[in-house]
């Protein structure tokens, strides 16, 4: 090879080292400037890291710093827009009090439910205060301890007129009294008849389909009567002298009660909440009084139910029983030269604060408690009232097909099952709780292990109690055979704050219609909640966690603040009397 040929091998070598150099540079430029903006735009760049080699490694370095800052301003942005849209829709306390004080612009607030929020009772010759196991002071304790009025209840504590004044006042909560609370004191006949008789043995089987039938006497009907008079004339009482109190009355135990209120004081406020279904006019139809029923119930200006549903049941039955014009554009009843507004309320829990710091560490303890506790590898946990409703018979036999299923988890699965005495005076309920005794039993002598399937726990149990088996579980069995809403699915998704665990949800909770991230299962098929059981022990985390932040998500949303704001609102903008009628 002639030096000139040398020279020009060397000079196209030269160019094609600096064209194969541009290449590369060209072609690492073009990933860094796609990596960059991907990384604008806030989408994931390949494996988080930059392209940049060489004499690129310095801006690469410094591009990836600023891409950081990049993100984590984006993730703050997002994260208070998140908030702000929270903040917008959450109900808290504070609001509640403020929305309440304003939509009532200093009128009275009466609550009447026969449940009183706080018993005392004599215990071993002490006095101790005691909550009741019910929902409905779960949902309207809150109201109260926000915005303050009184709690007109049946005093039935065994040492409750031991703590009022004459009156049989008192203030609650006894820790820090915020509300008033008048117990009222029947003589025990009435009593019985009213509670035990008419409301639990006639209108909770009749509203609640479980095929319990229903018992209608005329003696029990007539001590409803005259308690529902005593209480009247309690409310009555109570707003003398103020100008349209607004009165909210609760539950099947006072059907009469806005009737009685509304004929002396046209001018107050009334509205009535139905805690359970409200079942179609065939079901109705059998009870004897039914005319004098609705006629109570329609002396009020608002009633509300858990669901649409059993708002059409309601306006249903009105139209079958009674001359009343049935408005289904407005959702109203007119009679009488008034109006009855009906609307859905879907009750909710007290669930409006944040996680705290440290939910992972607690929920963490409390499971290796309960492990240690119960010395199963799997807790599943159910919490009731011994009630016939609330198909515990029936989840107890589910875990039976479960573990027929998988004998391997037997003697390491336990339901820890919460059953809250009620309503004992009652022989339905007596017996319903020796039968739940025995199947818990008859279950755990077939599986006998080193857990037993079902730990029954029959004593009343605090909250705190509760709340410790709610982290813990795997899953929460709720399995009503029939239920206005059921507020234990909302307590255990309010207790998950570690965004964790299962819940199992009967379709027939009025809760289904709202927590739709559950496992939703017909409890009388014991293999589709057998298969729920499976389905939640194994369902992997990445989809547990997304299902439980969205069921929290509804439950803060709806929480019990949103409940009493909405009636508040809906009863105050209610125009009275024949204004009502008037069309808008
Ligand atoms: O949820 C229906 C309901 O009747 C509530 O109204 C009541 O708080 C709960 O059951 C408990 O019943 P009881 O007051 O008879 O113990």
């Amino acid at each position: 090879m002639t030096p000139g040929e040398i020279d020009a091998t060397a000079a196209l070598g030269a160019l094609g080292a600096t064209l194969a150099a541009r290449l590369l540079l060209a072609r690492r430029a073009r990933l860094v400037a796609d990596w960059l903006r991907r990384a604008r735009r806030g989408e994931p760049a390949h494996n988080g890291e930059l392209p940049g080699r060489g004499i690129l490694a310095g801006i690469a370095h410094e591009a990836a710093a600023i891409a950081r800052d990049l993100a984590d301003a984006r993730e703050t942005a997002e994260q208070e827009a998140r908030l702000r849209r929270l903040g917008d829709s959450l109900w808290t306390p504070e609001r509640l009090r403020d929305h309440v004080r304003s939509a009532l612009s200093g009128r009275p607030l009466v609550v009447v439910a026969n449940r009183e929020p706080y018993r005392h009772a004599r215990r071993g010759g002490r006095v101790v205060v005691e909550t009741p196991a019910s929902g409905l002071v779960t949902g309207l304790e809150p109201l109260l301890r926000a915005c303050g009025g009184t709690w007109i209840a049946h005093g039935d504590g065994n040492a409750d007129f031991e703590t009022t004044d004459e009156a049989g006042r008192l203030r609650v909560p006894p820790e820090r009294p915020q509300y008033l609370l008048r117990r009222l004191r029947l003589p025990e006949d009435d009593a019985r008849g009213f509670y035990e008789g008419f409301s639990n043995e006639g209108l909770w089987p009749l509203c609640h389909i479980a095929h319990t039938r229903p018992t209608f006497r005329a003696s029990d009907w007539a001590a409803y009567r005259r308690v529902n008079e005593a209480f009247a004339e309690a409310v009555l009482s109570e707003i003398e002298g103020r100008e349209e109190p607004c009165v909210l009355v609760q539950d099947y135990h006072f059907t009469l009660l806005p009737g009685l209120i509304k004929r002396r004081r046209p001018d107050a406020r009334l509205a009535l909440f139905w805690h359970i279904p409200w079942p179609n006019p065939e079901a109705f139809g059998i009870c004897p009084w039914q005319k004098e029923i609705l006629d109570g119930l329609l002396g009020a200006d608002l009633i509300g139910f858990h669901t649409q549903y059993h708002c059409n049941n309601f306006l249903d039955t009105v139209d079958r029983f009674l001359e009343a014009r049935v408005d289904r554009a407005r959702f109203a009843v007119e009679r009488g030269g008034r109006a009855t507004i009906v609307r859905p309320f879907p009750i909710s829990v007290d669930f409006s604060g944040t996680a705290s710091p440290d939910a992972a560490a607690r929920v963490r303890a409390d499971r290796l408690s309960v492990l240690a506790e119960t010395k199963a590898d799997a807790v599943l946990v159910g919490v009731d009232r011994l009630d016939y409703t609330k198909g515990i018979l029936e989840r107890f036999r589910a875990v039976e097909r479960f573990l027929e299923r998988r004998p391997a988890l037997a003697g390491r699965l336990t339901l820890v099952q919460i059953g809250a005495p009620s309503r004992g005076g009652l022989a339905d309920y007596r017996d319903f709780a020796d039968r739940v005794r025995a199947e818990a039993a008859r279950i755990n002598a077939r599986f006998a292990g080193i857990a037993a399937p079902i730990s029954l726990r029959t004593r009343h149990h605090s909250h705190d109690e509760i709340a410790r088996y709610y982290r813990a579980a795997d899953a929460c069995l709720v399995t009503s055979l029939h239920d206005g809403m059921n507020l234990v699915a909302k307590e255990f998704v309010a207790a998950r704050d570690d965004e964790d665990g299962v819940l199992i949800l009967s379709r027939f909770a009025g809760a289904a219609r709202e927590l739709r991230d559950a496992l939703i299962v017909n409890p009388y098929d014991l293999d589709e909640v057998a298969g729920a059981i499976e389905t939640a022990l194994t369902m992997p985390q990445i989809e547990r966690a997304p299902r439980m932040a969205r069921l929290r998500l509804q439950v803060r949303e709806n929480n019990v603040y949103r409940w009493a704001a909405d009636q508040i609102s809906e009863l105050s903008a209610v125009r009275l009397g024949a204004r009502a009628l008037a069309r808008p």
